[in-house]
C-alpha cells in the first residue's frame, strides 16, 4: 500500500509544509524512519541511492519496504533517489516503487528536457511519480562569485520552461546546498527559491539539507519547499551512537546491542527532522 510520490507533495504545497525525502542505507534506518514517522503520524518518503539498492539488493529493499508498510496508517512513497538512467528507472518500476528520480542535472539542458519526458511519460503511465533536478547541486558555495551562482543555481524562467516540457511532479533545485558534510555553513539563496516557487508553482525540492540548521530548513519550507532529502545526518546520528557504545564496551560484540540503539538515534533525529518541516499530524 504504497502510495505515489505526488499525492503526498501536492498536500505539501498546498499547505506549505515538507515531507522527508529519507534515505535508506539498511534495515535499521528503514525501520528508525519508520519508528519516527509514525509516532509524529507524519507521511514519509522512503528513498534509496542506486548504490543502496547495489548494498541492500533490490528484492531485499522490496520487501523489507512492504514489511515496514502492512500495518501502517501513514502515507508512505518509496522512492528512487538519483537514478542515472531510463534503465535503472525502469528496474524501479518494475520491482513496485511509486516513485522516481531522473538526475540529468549534468547533461546540458534541452538533453535533460528529453530524457526527464522520457521518464514521465513511462512512469505515468503506470501511476508512478517523477521527480527531477535542474542545476547544480555539489561542492560548497562560501567562496563561489555571483557570476559562477548563475551558471550553477537554478534559473527561475529554465525551472518554468523545464517543467513545462517536461510534466515532471516535482523539482529539484540548486540554491546553495551540497550532498554530505558542509565545510562552514550553508548559505541559501532565498529570493532565487521564492521566484522559482512563485513562476512554477509546484511541488519543490531540496537537496544536501544535512547540515543545514533548523532555521534556514523552516524558511526553506517557508518559501516553497516541499521535499527535503536527509540522507548523512541519519548515517551520523547512527554511527555517532555505535561509536559511544564501542569506547564504553569495549568488548561487546553482539550487533543488536549497537545496532539496535543505532536505530533508536535515527528515530530521534527523524521526529526532530519532521517537526522541522511541519509535515507532523499530516498523515
Ligand atoms: O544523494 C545521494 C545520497 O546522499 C546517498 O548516496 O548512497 O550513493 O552514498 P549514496
Ligand atoms: P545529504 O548528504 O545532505 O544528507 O543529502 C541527501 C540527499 O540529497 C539525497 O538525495
Ligand atoms: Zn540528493
Ligand atoms: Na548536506
Amino acid at each position: 500500500n504504497l502510495v505515489p510520490m505526488a499525492d503526498i507533495l501536492q498536500d505539501a504545497h498546498q499547505k506549505t509544509y515538507a515531507v522527508g525525502g529519507f534515505n535508506i542505507n539498511n534495515m535499521e534506518f528503514l525501520q528508525g524512519i519508520m519508528q519516527g514517522a509514525e509516532e509524529l503520524n507524519s507521511p514519509v518518503i522512503l528513498q534509496t541511492s542506486e548504490g543502496a539498492i547495489r548494498y541492500i539488493g533490490m528484492d531485499y529493499v522490496i520487501k523489507m519496504v512492504e514489511a515496514a508498510t502492512k500495518n501502517t496508517k501513514i502515507p508512505v512513497a518509496l522512492h528512487l533517489d538519483h537514478g542515472s538512467s531510463f534503465e535503472s528507472i525502469m528496474k524501479c518500476i518494475r520491482a513496485g516503487y511509486s516513485s522516481v528520480m531522473i538526475d540529468a542535472s549534468k547533461k546540458p539542458f534541452a538533453e535533460n528536457i528529453e530524457l526527464t519526458k522520457k521518464v514521465v511519460e513511462a512512469a505515468h503511465n503506470v501511476g508512478v511519480s517523477v521527480e527531477a533536478e535542474l542545476g547544480t547541486i555539489g561542492g560548497t558555495e562560501d567562496d563561489h562569485t555571483v557570476e559562477e551562482k548563475d551558471a550553477m543555481y537554478t534559473d527561475p524562467d529554465q525551472a518554468k520552461e523545464f517543467v513545462e516540457a517536461t510534466g515532471v511532479d516535482a523539482l529539484a533545485i540548486a540554491i546553495g546546498t551540497a550532498h554530505g558534510v558542509y565545510v562552514g555553513e550553508p548559505e541559501l539563496d532565498f529570493d532565487r527559491l521564492a521566484k522559482i516557487k512563485k513562476i512554477i508553482d509546484m511541488p519543490v525540492v531540496l537537496h544536501g539539507a544535512s547540515g543545514v540548521s533548523a532555521a534556514d530548513l523552516q524558511t526553506a519550507v517557508k518559501y516553497g519547499v516541499n521535499k527535503v532529502n536527509v540522507n548523512t545526518d541519519f548515517q551520523q546520528s547512527f554511527t555517532t551512537k555505535i561509536r559511544e557504545i564501542f569506547a564504553e564496551k569495549t568488548e561487546l560484540y553482539d550487533p543488536r546491542k549497537y545496532c539496535g540503539p543505532g536505530r533508536d538515534a535515527i528515530a530521534e533525529k527523524v521526529k526532530e527532522k519532521i517537526k522541522t518541516l511541519g509535515s507532523n499530524d499530516k498523515a
